[in-house]
Parts: structure tokens; C-alpha cells; sequence
């Protein structure tokens, strides 16, 4: 008999499996082909199903969700107080060992912190729709109204970039699902904006983990503004935690039967628990299996490219990048013949001179994060006795100094800054129409020559979409979408 097993009298339906990855990249695609329209419909379907079960601890009361804020809050200030206080008294970090395991946090939730507020982008045609003003509001917000220094997506690129994590594409499936369902309630949010609404109050509210991020992040010499923006922008009073609540207050009207409607709601609150949750990516990092991973990730051409002079294990190098499975293996035969020397100082190891430094023979074959991954692994148990500089890098106010002034070189070669609220240019013309001004000039005229708002506001939302709001030209269709809603209220 063969390994089948059918099961008799049960339907014979086949579960899908959607794929969150494609999911997640095919929604970022300019117009969603049919197939990505039906087979994200599936993949929210199954994910709202799934979570139908899980308890929320919001109340189903719409007049109980004041005091429940405030409530919440109070407890997660208390938290994080106690956790203040414990690390005053000498515990060490709760979240991050090393900075390595800060800088795979930060790569790990990319596909999430990429789309920030995109499950709200589907409502942006709607800007007319006064029930809509709190949520609008708050996409406006996670765009930086425009301006590209705080524009929520454009500040967490800068920090991948300045960390050198920016290789997050190759992450396995299971880091794409929480950002594939933040974009599927964008492309349905026409059939499921009571879930949108939910999803957005339970994603804007204060959690402790977000707190705890921020302050780890600073003591590992990693920029936490983003983080901390957060702590700011989404408060209790009058940030994006208040407006959610408002929001859902304000939509109510668009559906008869309340608790109908609030029931939706937490549907939608619940789906905040899809995927991997920020303690789960914490917990998730493996120090070992990433060093393993970094290196199986090289082998495909690191396989050709050693001399075979060279033998560690009576293997050749080549030989024993080829395969994969080895790796780990191979990693302990060079610790057993002293090329890696764990336990002490990295300096002290050969393979680490021969990846890491300016003149080293393999300069730019690891990232700086792969690099810190290796540093933080060789260094084991003694890395917080290595001296700051090798350990945490530079200060992150000196890097982040640099790259504002290559920031302001780009705009002075772009001329891309425009005023707040008129969206006018206020820098000086640009000299000429030449091929690194093209985009901006045809949007430009284009902009200026249509005369009907209706059309003028279809055409700047499309810009202000996920995948397009973080460029130049969305940062632009933002800022005049943004001075036009000023002129209206
Ligand atoms: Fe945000
Ligand atoms: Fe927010």
C-alpha cells in the first residue's frame, strides 16, 4: 500500500497554502492583476478565519473603549517602569544579547515596518468622506504628510541602510505574512472596512515592546528615533492611539446594526496577531545558525573562488563550500585549528582579519551586519568586554550626521523641496530639463494641467500608495494632497 491516506466521508478540499511572500510582493505591484485581487481575498479570508477564535481584550462596547485606553496605558507605562527599575538594579538587556541580534530584529520586521500604515491606503479615495477624516489623517501622518524626514517608511530605509540590513528580501516566508495582511485589508478594504478600522486600533496602541526596542537600541548604539517617534506619535491623547478610537466612533454611521459592526471591528483588532509577533522575531534569533546561514548564503560563489592551496579539515575551501549541509561543520574545524579563536578578542583570529577591515583580502564579500553576526559570535561570552568601538560601532549620531548631509547634496541636485502647504517648488528652479529631472518635471505638469479635482486627487493618490508614497515624486503627490485636504477644512 502506498503512503496515501484518504480519509473516508470527509470532503476531499484542498487547503491552500498561500504563499505570504508573493503575497506581499505582488500587492506591492503598481495595478494588482486579477489573480493577486482574488488570491489576497483568500489569503485575508483564511487569516480572518483563523484568528475568529483568539480572544481581544477590547471591549465590544464602543462607549468602554475611552476608559480601555486609558487603562491600557496605565499598565504598560507600570511595565515598563518595572523594567526600568530592573535594569537599574543590574539585569542585563531583556530583548538583545548583542547588537547582531538587534540588527536581525531590525532586518527581520523590514517587510512589516516597510508598509507602515498601508492597510489604511485604500480609504485615501475616499478623502471626501468626513467619516473618514480621523483614518486619513493618520495615513497622512505615517507618510510625514510629505516630508520626506518623517515619512515613517523612508526613516526605517534610512536605518536598514545605515545598519547595512537592507538585504531583508531574502527573509523566509514567514516575515512577509503580518506585512502581506497589512496590504491585502488595503486592496479590500471596499468589502472589509470595519476589519481596516480594527486592525488599525489595535496596531496603534502603545505596546511595552516598542518602549523596551527603543531603549536596547540606543544602548547598542543603534538610532531608536524610529521607534521612539512611535511612542510619541501613536499616544493616548492625541496621537494615532486617539484618533483610531475616534475612528471607529466616527465610521459608525456608515453601518446600520452597531454590534454587527463592532463585532467586525475586532475582527479586524485581531489580526494584529497574524504571523510573527515582535517577541517571536526577538526570540527567533539563533547567533550560531545565523553565522551558518551568512556563510551557506556565500557559498554558491564563494565555492570557485578560494585557492586550493589552502586545506582546514583535509578539505580544500571550495570543497567545503560546496556543500551546504557542511557549513556548520566546517565551522568547526577552523575553530579547531585556531583560525577562529572564540572566546576572545576576534583581532586575535585569522579568519576574521582575512573578512573584515579595509585592506582585508575579502573587504565587502560579508555586510556590515553579517560582519557583527561573525564579530558577536567569535567574541562569545567575552563581547561585552570588547573594547565599545569594535563592538557597537560608531556613534550613530555621527553616522546619521553624514547621511543628512548626503540627503541635502541629493535634494540640492534634485530641487525636489516644496513648500508645506501650497505644495509649490521653493527651491530654486532647476536649471535645466536634463535625464535625472525628467520624472519630475513631467509629474509637475502633469499635476498643474489637470483642472478637475476629482481627477487631480485620483491622480495623486495612486502616487501615495505603499509602494510608491516613500519616493520623490509620492513624497510630492502627498504634499499637495495634503495642502489641497487643508484648503477643504
Ligand atoms: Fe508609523
Ligand atoms: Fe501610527
Amino acid at each position: 500500500m502506498s503512503g496515501v491516506h484518504i480519509e473516508i466521508g470527509r470532503p476531499q478540499e484542498a487547503v491552500k497554502q498561500w504563499s505570504s511572500k508573493s503575497i506581499y510582493f505582488s500587492l506591492l505591484e503598481s495595478n494588482h492583476s486579477a489573480t493577486t485581487q482574488a488570491e489576497s481575498a483568500g489569503f485575508l479570508a483564511k487569516q480572518l478565519n483563523e484568528t475568529h477564535s483568539h480572544t481581544a481584550d477590547m471591549p465590544a462596547n464602543i462607549e468602554q473603549l475611552d476608559a480601555w485606553l486609558s487603562d491600557h496605558n496605565e499598565v504598560v507605562g507600570r511595565q515598563y517602569h518595572e523594567y526600568l527599575a530592573a535594569r537599574k538594579a543590574g539585569q542585563p538587556r531583556w530583548y538583545f544579547g548583542t547588537k547582531s541580534h538587534a540588527l536581525f530584529f531590525l532586518r527581520a520586521v523590514a517587510p512589516t515596518k516597510l508598509v507602515d500604515g498601508s492597510w489604511l491606503y485604500g480609504l485615501m479615495k475616499h478623502w471626501q468622506d468626513p467619516r473618514l477624516a480621523s483614518l486619513i489623517k493618520i495615513y497622512l501622518e505615517e507618510l510625514g504628510d510629505g516630508v520626506e524626514a518623517m515619512n515613517h517608511v523612508v526613516l526605517y530605509r534610512k536605518l536598514l541602510k545605515l545598519n547595512a540590513c537592507e538585504d531583508w528580501k531574502n527573509l523566509d516566508e514567514k516575515f512577509f505574512t503580518q506585512g502581506a495582511i497589512q496590504l491585502a485589508l488595503a486592496a479590500h478594504t471596499d468589502s472589509h472596512l470595519p476589519e481596516v478600522i480594527g486592525f488599525n486600533l489595535g496596531y496603534e496602541q502603545l505596546p511595552l515592546h516598542l518602549l523596551i526596542t527603543a531603549y536596547e537600541l540606543k544602548e547598542l548604539n543603534i538610532d531608536p528615533y524610529y521607534f521612539t517617534l512611535h511612542t510619541t506619535i501613536d499616544n493616548a491623547q492625541s496621537g494615532h492611539a486617539r484618533g483610531a478610537i475616534d475612528a471607529v466612533r466616527e465610521a459608525m454611521p456608515l453601518f446600520g446594526e452597531s454590534r454587527d459592526y463592532m463585532q467586525r471591528v475586532i475582527a479586524g483588532v485581531k489580526l494584529n496577531d497574524v504571523g510573527l509577533s515582535t517577541l517571536d522575531v526577538i526570540k527567533h534569533f539563533d547567533l550560531q545558525g545565523e553565522v551558518v546561514r551568512i556563510l551557506q548564503s556565500k557559498a554558491n560563489i564563494g565555492q570557485f573562488m578560494h585557492s586550493d592551496r589552502c586545506v582546514i579539515g583535509g578539505k580544500t575551501i571550495n570543497e567545503w563550500l560546496r556543500d551546504q549541509d557542511q557549513v556548520a561543520v566546517f565551522l568547526y574545524e577552523m575553530e579547531k585549528i585556531g583560525w577562529v579563536k572564540r572566546h576572545q578578542n576576534p583581532e586575535d583570529s585569522p579568519f576574521w582579519k582575512v573578512i573584515a577591515g579595509d585592506k582585508a583580502p575579502m573587504f565587502g564579500v560579508f555586510t556590515g551586519y553579517e560582519q557583527q553576526v561573525i564579530y558577536d559570535w567569535i567574541a562569545g561570552e567575552k563581547i561585552e568586554s570588547m573594547p565599545m568601538l569594535a563592538r557597537l560601532g560608531r556613534p550613530w549620531r555621527m553616522v546619521e550626521k553624514q547621511s543628512v548631509a548626503q540627503e541635502e547634496a541629493r535634494h540640492k541636485r534634485y530641487g525636489n523641496v516644496y513648500d508645506f502647504q501650497s505644495g509649490n517648488k521653493i527651491t530654486h528652479q532647476l536649471r535645466q530639463e536634463n535625464d535625472f529631472t525628467q520624472d519630475q518635471l513631467s509629474f509637475e505638469r502633469h499635476v498643474h494641467g489637470i483642472d478637475d479635482e476629482e481627477k487631480l486627487m485620483h491622480f495623486l493618490v495612486d502616487w501615495m500608495s505603499p509602494a510608491k508614497h516613500y519616493t520623490s515624486i509620492g513624497l510630492c503627490a502627498t504634499r499637495y494632497f495634503k495642502s489641497h485636504m487643508d484648503s477643504l477644512f
